[in-house]
């Protein structure tokens, strides 16, 4: 099943179909990650057989041992990319191979087996192939695919599985932070670190995101969207939201985002609107900004804008930043000029409103 020829997923549909009517409702305001489709892909792995037994099945709950060794230690890695539906009727994801290296190089962070990149990529064409009428037709819809893979080996000794389940569910979402404001609060704690040199920050494993909850909650008690962590070692530096990179936009039209050193996730639309900034000819260096530098920018008017960015979140400007030390606003608390162009550009090249000249996107329904 990992020779080069592209692997083919056995097809036993659900028999518990959502009726159109229904499906149409759940559509109209389906917010994000409560609302999904029908079908999950899923394939096994041993280590006598390898990758095996790939499928489209009904999404339904997955029996698991107690033992099973994801519930003890937490050996788990998952990804996130959309589907979006195109002007013509069709479907298409944007750049998923880069999701399907990331995978790997967090299967690798974890101890876990490799799942070929093209295992990856056809699992995810087969369940949009199959699932296309969840996509949403509103302007922010799209259909998140979470894969992921887990340890389900049962046994209680601390070492890498022997087997494993890699699954692609599908959800239909729309924006990530509702309530439609201009822009999001960040909370920056200083109490929590999210990952240390040497960690688990380049990963995308749960661990990482169970760990950053109670600063999240930190965040929420304290009026905030979302967290924002400092680095480790010197609890200073920058370096990202509990599910989003950052940057910083300056008065002379440059912009800022932490480098990738290891403790942060090196994001897809981070890497993307990297290229589109230095396409529009925008100076981008990626390089540690520290959190009294940002104060006293957004304070001085140096810093004129700043946002987020993710799949969830695509592109979101941040409007206000406070901590235990006070509070500092940023520009007009909405998207400025370099936001909404970056943004626009993304979306248009997402959902096929615009060229795409790097060959991002690829067309699967
Ligand atoms: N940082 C964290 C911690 C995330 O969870 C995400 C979301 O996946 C990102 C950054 C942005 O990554 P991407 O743009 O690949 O979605
Ligand atoms: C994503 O954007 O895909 C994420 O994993 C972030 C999460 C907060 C939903």
């Amino acid at each position: 099943m990992s020779s080069g020829a592209t692997p083919t997923f056995a097809f036993e549909p659900s028999a518990h179909i959502v009726a159109a009517d229904e499906r149409a409702k759940r559509l109209v305001n389906p917010g994000f990650g409560r609302v999904f489709t029908d079908h999950m892909a899923l394939i096994r792995y041993s280590e006598e057989k390898g990758w095996h037994d790939a499928k489209i099945t009904a999404r339904e709950p997955v029996a698991m041992d107690p033992a099973s060794s994801v519930l003890h230690y937490a050996q788990e890695i998952f990804e996130g990319l959309k589907a979006y539906r195109r002007p013509e009727g069709g479907a298409a994801l944007f750049r998923p191979d880069a999701n399907a290296r990331r995978f790997n190089a967090s299967a690798r962070r974890m101890a876990m087996p490799d799942l070929p990149e093209e295992l990856f990529l056809e699992s995810i064409r087969a369940l949009v192939r199959t699932e296309k009428a969840w996509i949403p037709d509103n302007e922010d819809g799209a259909l998140y695919l979470r894969p992921f893979m887990f340890a389900s080996e049962v046994f209680l000794g601390v070492k890498p599985s022997a087997e494993y389940l890699y699954m692609v569910i599908a959800s239909s979402v729309g924006a990530y932070f509702k309530g439609g404001a201009p822009s999001v609060s960040l909370w920056v704690t200083r109490e929590y670190t999210r990952a240390a040199p040497g960690g688990t920050g380049a990963a995308k494993c749960g661990g990482n995101y169970a760990t950053s909850l109670i600063a999240q909650a930190e965040a929420t008690r304290n009026g905030c969207d979302q967290v924002v962590f400092l680095d480790a070692v010197e609890r200073r530096w920058v370096e990202e939201l509990g599910g989003m990179n950052i940057f910083f936009v300056f008065d002379d039209g440059t912009m800022v985002t932490p480098p990738l050193t290891g403790t942060i996730l090196p994001g897809i639309t981070r890497d993307s609107l990297l290229t589109l900034a230095r396409d529009m000819g925008i100076t981008v260096r990626e390089e540690p900004y520290s959190i009294e530098q940002w104060r006293a920018d957004a304070e001085s008017g140096r810093l004129t804008e700043a946002f987020a960015c993710g799949t969830a979140a695509v592109v979101t400007p941040i409007g206000s930043v406070k901590s235990a030390e006070g509070q500092f606003t940023i520009g007009g608390q909405s998207a400025g000029p370099i936001t909404q162009r970056l943004r626009t550009a993304l979306v248009d090249i997402q959902r096929g409103n615009a060229p795409d000249p790097h060959g991002w996107v690829e067309q699967v329904a």
